[in-house]
């Protein structure tokens, strides 16, 4: 019998940065997931076909896995499991892209070894676990990323809370592009934060504001006011450029989406390079996909809703 689970990557649609710092943000899985299989084995051990790269562990693990390794550790600790396990990981999501490619990795790699040890996960304990893989990538995330990866859905989102999974009105679809800029969360949190020290006012009236306007998106999504939703992904865009986590790449990449039947596009995550997300017209996401396919590494329709992580065995 083999044991597999699957997790979705995603895309913030507002409130990135200012989550960090206890404000709402909203988040929908996508169609890009990572899959893991979960075997009983004579060692532990973690194959990365996306690295193409075996690793042992605990010991003789490199830093590109050892996340996993201690995700892995600690829920075959939490499920009293005594066997000793190989995870083979395979992902469709660009690694670095802030589409959510290692939260997907750690919720999968989590929840296959739920499947191998017979026990249905609740969604709440794959994150807690997921966030040991996490805090060792990002330093001091959300949470945001293994929430959406787990639950699935969209989700209007803070820290330390349960999320709040919307029913939309009816799908809504976002065309994601990808810069093929790699960059590093950790390092954009650091530099959008420290406007918390050197303009403390301003700093919590935009936190406060991200709140308040991720509760309106929030509103348009689930009542299918998609102009509202594209004016507040505009403003996003504007205000996380001021606050230094976008770049010519990704602006050039706004403005391209805008150019043609698009309501609305901005930076999604970190930052710095990774991806945007725009909102096109009813019925226009082949012409903005067609437009930002010209200028990205690789663009793509996400639909949303999109289920959180599933497993199965065969
Ligand atoms: O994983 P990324 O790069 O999409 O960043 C997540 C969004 C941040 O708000 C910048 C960080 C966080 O932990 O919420």
């Amino acid at each position: 019998m083999r044991f597999f689970a699957r997790a979705p990557g995603k895309v913030i649609i507002t409130g990135e940065h200012f989550v960090v710092h206890d404000s709402y943000a909203l988040a929908g899985a996508i169609n890009r997931a990572a899959t893991v299989e979960a075997r009983a084995n004579d060692s532990m051990e973690i194959f990365s076909r996306n690295l193409a790269l075996t690793a042992s562990y605990p010991r003789k693990i490199p830093s590109s896995l050892a996340p996993i390794a201690e995700a892995a550790a600690a829920t075959l600790d939490f499920l009293s499991l005594k066997k000793k396990v190989k995870l083979v990981i395979d992902s469709d999501i660009p690694a670095g892209s802030g589409l959510g490619s290692s939260s997907a990795v750690a919720v999968a790699s989590v929840a296959a070894i739920f499947a191998l040890a017979g026990e249905e996960p609740v969604k709440q304990k794959l994150v807690e676990l997921a966030m040991i893989s996490e805090r060792m990538v990002h330093g001091n995330p959300s949470g945001i990323d293994p929430s959406v990866s787990s639950y699935g859905g969209v989700l209007l989102f803070r820290k330390g809370k349960a999320p709040d999974l919307l029913r939309l009105g009816r799908p809504v679809e976002f065309v994601v592009a990808y810069s093929g800029i790699v960059r590093k969360t950790s390092r954009l949190i650091k530099k959008v934060s420290s406007m918390k020290e050197t303009l403390p006012n301003l700093f919590k009236a935009l936190a406060s504001s991200s709140t308040t306007l991720s509760k309106i998106a929030a509103s348009s999504l689930t009542s299918g006011d998609l102009q509202t939703l594209g004016s507040i992904l505009n403003f996003y865009h504007m205000i996380l450029g001021r606050l230094g986590a976008s770049s010519k790449v990704l602006d050039s990449m706004v403005e391209a989406a805008l150019s043609e039947r698009c309501l609305g596009a901005k930076l999604t995550g970190a930052g710095g390079g990774g991806c945007v997300i725009a909102l096109p017209e009813p019925s226009a996401s082949t012409n903005v996909l067609s437009n930002l396919s010209k200028i990205s590494k690789e663009a793509f329709v996400a639909r949303l809703p999109v289920e959180g992580v599933r497993i199965w065995q065969k």
